[in-house]
């Protein structure tokens, strides 16, 4: 099923669309089942209801770590760079792994976990992250992983979705110059969490911790009570193998669900022709396992296809900006696959980061979670790649498991800033605001998929009309991305960004939403109103329109502890990413005679566009403009 030049990816686009069963029954073909499925895809878009593989049965880790023990028990499987350079990486072979994952599944067992429970995993850039998540997939508990920038209030609206029984995480972490006390914020959520009988703690940092009799039990030693033999759990393709919450434009985030089957095929199809991997290939992925990048492109991805990937702790510019390059030399990294934000952040320290740094081992280059502007693409291409290595501008999101839109590296011809051509499997359209379908080239529109890829998610979890309503209910009979999108002369795709009120922040998903809940959290805050704005490295940036009790003024000492004060909401409800950039105080927001704020005018005065505002004659109260306009930052 391996794509090489471009003529087999018309072939297998052709056949993937002509005949999508057999063209993923023959992709799924290749991987370890105890049981063949029973029926290839049933599907509707209206419940939605989607099931890849049904009845086929096996256990996911098999795939990822059981079937290379013949063929490769002693290549890398994880090569894991620690935050300090100075300290030692450490590597793990598949054998190694194998045992690993074993080992700890029985911890979780002697822990109670079984079949079908959730677990929170909450941890540093380990290699015993991926141990974790892997752990629960070969007992059939579904994994669910909080990213580590999340706090604890964040944490604990995730285990209560879910009801999570147990949590995993470490004593701390250590990120850059900065020490995280990740125990303690977990303490700090499971104040408000039933559900949770165990937390798993494993060493990292030797930070002071507190230990709850009856509850908190250490990861070593639990791990010198069981052998290295587990038998992973029979699976059926479509028991949920993982929930990941994201955000929306409305509300509390959702809990993303894939189930076993269908995301195993998709993620390793995807990751080995998006990214023309071979034998012996150093992958290296700097996002965090806490996104959906991660889960797919650090852990299963990689491991499925039997390559090596490397699970980076620190940050990109500690102790340097060079530390990706240091990274890449000394681990002859072949495939890079990174996010714009980090681009354009490097790109601000120049070419010097770069001296003395042999990157010849690179191959092949990837980008991945927000648009990548084109000065970006060129610098990325010109000092990174050398102009030899293609770029993969690679498409997708938390709900479809894996990429949907993108080259092939060296395959398709590419283009600064196009995701370029959807892969095989995958059937784009872009529709107007009436959904009606916008046929031919040169057009742009809402992006949508008319037919299920293996990937797809299923529902959200606990709440699956909630699912039906976000994705299948805007158009219906197709699944809405809530991207707007170009297509060229070419047939080229190219990713314009959210056309709904989810921000793109450094390539983090955040809801404007959400921000505003939490802005209004502070006690002074009356209302408060979130919009993005163009901004040169994290791609957005967060402007908030408060309106407070009592007028804080627009400078001074009170305004000024008045913003430090929301800031520290926002971090304490959600985390430290969703921090607002810019904070305007407004005596009112703009809003019409029904109440809905406008915020396409918002959005107008924090781009700096003030002389285009367009229409206010509708506003209950056009005065408010001028005023917001006067006090713009
Ligand atoms: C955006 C990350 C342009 C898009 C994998 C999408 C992109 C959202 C690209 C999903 C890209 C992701 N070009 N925009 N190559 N990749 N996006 O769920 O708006 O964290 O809807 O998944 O990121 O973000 P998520």
């Amino acid at each position: 099923m391996r794509i090489r030049t471009f003529a087999d990816y018309q072939t297998a686009y052709q056949r993937s669309v002509d005949d999508p069963e057999a063209f993923w029954a023959e992709v799924a073909q290749e991987f370890q089942w105890r049981k063949p499925w029973t029926k290839t895809l049933q599907w509707n878009f209206e419940e939605p209801s989607i099931k890849w593989f049904p009845g086929g049965k096996l256990n996911i880790t098999e795939n990822v770590l059981d079937r290379h023990l013949r063929d490769r028990p002693n290549q890398p499987a994880i090569i894991w760079e620690p935050n300090d350079p100075a300290e030692p990486s450490v590597t793990l072979s598949y054998k190694m792994l194998h045992d690993y994952v074993c080992r700890f599944a029985n911890v979780l067992k002697r822990n109670g976990v079984k079949k079908g429970d959730r677990v929170c995993i909450y941890m540093p850039m380990v290699p015993e992250l991926a141990v974790a998540v892997l752990a629960c997939a070969r007992v059939g508990a579904i994994h669910s992983v909080v990213f580590g920038g999340f706090s604890a209030q964040s944490i604990a609206d995730r285990i209560n979705d879910a009801q999570c029984s147990v949590v995993i995480t470490s004593d701390g972490a250590a990120r850059g110059n900065k020490s995280i006390p990740m125990k303690d914020t977990v303490d700090d959520a499971l104040i408000g969490c039933p559900s949770v009988q165990r937390v798993i703690v494993m060493t990292h940092t030797r930070t002071a911790v507190s230990m709850r009799k009856g509850r908190d039990v250490w990861w070593e030693t639990e791990m010198k009570q069981v052998t290295s033999d587990c038998p992973a759990e029979e699976m059926d393709a479509e028991d949920p193998l993982f929930i990941l919450y994201t955000s929306g434009s409305t509300g509390k985030p959702k809990g993303v669900v894939h189930t076993v089957g269908g995301y195993m095929v998709y993620a390793q199809y995807t990751f080995e022709n998006v990214f023309q991997v071979e034998p012996g290939d150093i992958h290296f992925c700097t996002a965090d396992v806490g996104w959906i990048t991660g889960h797919s492109y650090i852990v299963y991805g990689p491991l499925l296809a039997g390559s090596t990937s490397i699970i980076f702790e620190g940050v990109p510019t500690w102790p340097d900006a060079g530390r990706f390059w240091d990274i890449v030399d000394r681990h002859r990294v072949t495939i890079l696959y990174t996010a714009p934000t980090a681009i354009r952040s490097l790109m601000g320290f120049g070419t010097e980061p770069l001296a003395g740094k042999d990157l010849s081992s690179l191959r092949v280059l990837g980008s991945v979670g927000e648009p990548i502007n084109e000065e970006a693409w060129n610098w990325y291409n010109e000092h990174i790649g050398k102009g030899r290595c293609p770029i993969v501008d690679t498409w997708w999101q938390t709900e479809t498991g894996g990429i949907l839109i993108s080259p092939l590296a060296g395959i398709t011809k590419t283009k600064p800033t196009y995701a370029t051509l959807p892969l095989p499997g995958v059937q784009p359209l872009l529709v107007d605001e009436a959904g009606k379908e916008i046929e031919g080239n040169g057009v742009s529109g809402n992006l949508c998929i008319r037919f299920p890829w293996p990937g797809i998610l299923r529902t959200t979890w606990g709440d699956h009309e909630r699912c039906r309503q976000t994705y299948f209910s805007t158009y219906p009979g197709l699944y809405f991305t809530g991207d707007g999108c170009l297509r060229d002369e070419d047939g080229y795709y190219r990713i314009t960004g959210r056309v709904d009120d989810v921000l793109n922040v450094s390539g983090h998903r955040i809801g404007t939403a959400e921000v505003e809940n939490a802005i209004n959290m502070h006690t002074g805050v009356v209302e408060s109103a979130v919009v993005g704005y163009p901004h040169d490295i994290k791609g957005q940036g967060i402007y908030a329109y408060v309106i407070t009790e009592g007028d804080p003024g627009s400078g001074g000492h009170d305004a000024d502890l008045m913003r430090r004060d929301i800031l520290a909401t926002v971090s304490r409800i959600i985390g430290p990413i969703a921090k607002p950039d810019k904070i305007q105080f407004v005596s009112g927001l703009p809003k019409t005679r029904s109440g809905k704020i406008m915020r396409r005018i918002l959005r107008k005065i924090a781009e700096g566009d003030t002389n285009n505002l367009g229409d206010t004659t509708t506003l209950l109260d056009p005065a408010v403009v001028e005023d917001i306009k006067s006090g713009a930052m």
